[in-house]
């Protein structure tokens, strides 16, 4: 059977995503919570869905992991949603390696290890088409804290259009570039009344709902993009065009 891989299914856009698809196809539900990722499949309705309870910081097992795990239960991939993803709002004098390298590996590494194992032909054959990265509006416009954060997203952004150049026909690949939504990693700006009157003078058409990202996701998965290959879709509500 073939599945559609969502990394962050245990929280905000990618829990989202998931319960958007759910009755739409199977899923692989990737989070480091074995507990959350279950909780979540019951209140899906249990289907075919599979949990991958795995932490994503050991990104050097993780090709090795994922093949392991779809031997194991016979299962494909068609589809890869990397919406798993950490930020740290820190100024560079207080940056420190050790935290870069987590936000790289969570937000780009962990996925280039991922579809390693999906082009690999004896774990995955050739079921690879379609692939989604969860971006930011940060990979393109310059905010103070989040240097390392950005970067991380300009990366992914970067991946996607040399790896849709390299893997077409055979695969699209696309990234939603997203503005600001009410989840738990917003919730700092959200909470705080200065920066949350701040950015709703930002944002052209107003705060946006973690559904006017799942939207899009749902859109570039489905055979209405199948003409879109390489694209970073803005979806901020106005917040980049100024
Ligand atoms: N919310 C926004 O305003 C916004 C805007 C632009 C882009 N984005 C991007 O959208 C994506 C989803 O963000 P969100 O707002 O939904 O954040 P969130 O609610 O904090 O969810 C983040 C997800 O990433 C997973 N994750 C973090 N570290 C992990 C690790 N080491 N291994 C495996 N999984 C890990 C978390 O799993 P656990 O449950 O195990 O922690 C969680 O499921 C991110 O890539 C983010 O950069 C968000």
């Amino acid at each position: 059977m073939s599945f559609t891989l969502i990394t962050g299914a245990s929280s905000g856009i990618g829990e989202a995503i998931a319960r958007r698809l759910a009755p739409l196809r199977p899923l692989i539900l990737c989070g480091r919570s074995s507990e959350r990722l279950a909780a979540l499949q019951s209140s899906i309705g249990g289907g075919p869905h599979l949990l991958w309870p795995f932490d994503l910081r050991n990104v050097t097992s993780a090709t090795d992991a994922l093949s392991a795990f779809l031997k194991t239960h016979e299962a494909a991939v068609d589809a890869f949603v990397h919406s798993a993803g950490i930020v740290k709002v820190l100024p560079m004098r207080d940056m420190d390696c050790e935290t870069v390298a987590e936000i790289m590996d969570v937000n780009f590494l962990a996925a280039v290890q991922i579809i390693r194992a999906l082009l690999r032909r004896p774990v995955n054959g050739r079921h690879l088409s379609n692939v989604v990265f969860l971006s930011s509006s940060y990979s393109i416009r310059g905010t103070k804290g989040q240097a390392i954060y950005s970067a991380s997203k300009g990366a992914i952004d970067a991946m996607m259009r040399s790896l849709a150049v390299e893997l077409a026909p055979d695969v699209r690949l696309n990234s939603i570039v997203a503005g600001g939504v009410p989840t738990n990693m917003a919730q700092a700006v959200l909470r705080d009344p200065e920066l949350s009157a701040r950015n709703r003078e930002l944002y052209l058409l107003g705060l946006g709902k973690i559904s006017d990202v799942v939207d899009a996701v749902e859109f570039l998965l489905s055979e209405k993009a199948s003409w879109i290959t390489g694209s970073s879709m803005v979806v901020d509500g106005g917040l980049t065009v100024r």
